[in-house]
């Protein structure tokens, strides 16, 4: 059964288990496995149009992904990215969520920032549109942060994540993703919330962790943050089996009889 954004809001301190997922085999799948809700990131620039960041995602193409994903997991409680700029004002963002509401069929939206996106999700919230927040690593914004690297490492860094985290909350978020942030830090954030956390590189002590779909299964090449655990060489058994079909039909060893009319 889909979850209920009351449930994500009483969820301090269960262990939930978040997953991005982009279209309708890989949301099939992550929903089979039972996880708590499916992320339709826009990592999905990265992963699944070899963008170089996520800067170039677009509404439409969070839009078509997210469609997919519902169809893919009818019954799981569904994320979807604001992708960049979609939310630089109140009303972009309100435009934006109900799309993705409405016609895309998710059940919350996540943003990213701290302080500087308080007034969005307090309208957002206001209008009745469940929102995750996103603090540490923002990669819509790597640049500004140096790149992909380690936020919070630094005491006022650090101190602007756990404001920017609790801004979120009182905002209205029912919860908040800590991306790349020390273990300590993320731990002392979820000691002070009293909506969940998401970690991700950040550590055993958030409520709930997410992983991005293609990392977990090793389906976006060589490249392999130290925070992801692969759980399947996936690139090489899909380049074994791919090889072989390339062979066999060369070879007229396929089709077979039993493949044939
Ligand atoms: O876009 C995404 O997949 C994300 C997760 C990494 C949290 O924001």
């Amino acid at each position: 059964m889909r979850r209920t954004v009351k449930e994500f809001r009483q969820a301090k301190g269960q262990r939930l288990v978040y997953l991005t997922a982009y279209d309708y085999p890989t949301a099939r799948l992550a929903q089979e496995a039972g996880v708590d809700a499916i992320l339709v990131g826009d990592s999905l620039g990265m992963v699944v149009l070899g963008y170089s960041s996520t800067v170039p995602v677009t509404l439409e193409e969070m839009l078509h992904h997210t469609k997919a994903a519902r169809r893919g997991a009818p019954d799981t409680f569904l994320v979807a990215d604001l992708p960049y700029l979609s939310y630089a004002t109140l009303d972009r963002a309100l435009f934006a969520a109900e799309r993705l509401l409405k016609e895309g069929g998710a059940d919350a939206v996540k943003l990213e920032g701290g302080e500087e996106v308080v007034e969005i999700v307090s309208g957002l919230s206001r209008a009745g549109v469940p929102v995750l927040g996103h603090v540490g690593l923002t990669p819509q914004t790597a640049s500004q942060l140096g790149g992909y690297k380690l936020q919070g490492r630094r005491p006022e860094e650090a101190e602007r994540i756990l404001k920017g985290a609790l801004a979120l909350e009182e905002a209205g978020a029912y919860g908040v993703v800590l991306e790349m942030v020390p273990k300590e830090l993320a731990k002392e954030i979820t000691e002070r919330l009293s909506i969940h956390t998401v970690g991700i590189g950040a550590g055993p002590h958030t409520d709930a962790q997410v992983l991005v779909f293609h990392d977990v299964v090793g389906l976006y090449g060589d490249f392999k943050p130290r925070f992801v655990k692969r759980y399947l060489e996936g690139e090489k058994l899909f380049l074994e089996a791919l090889s072989q079909y390339v062979r066999e039909v060369r070879e007229g060893v396929f089709p077979a009889e039993e493949h044939s009319f």
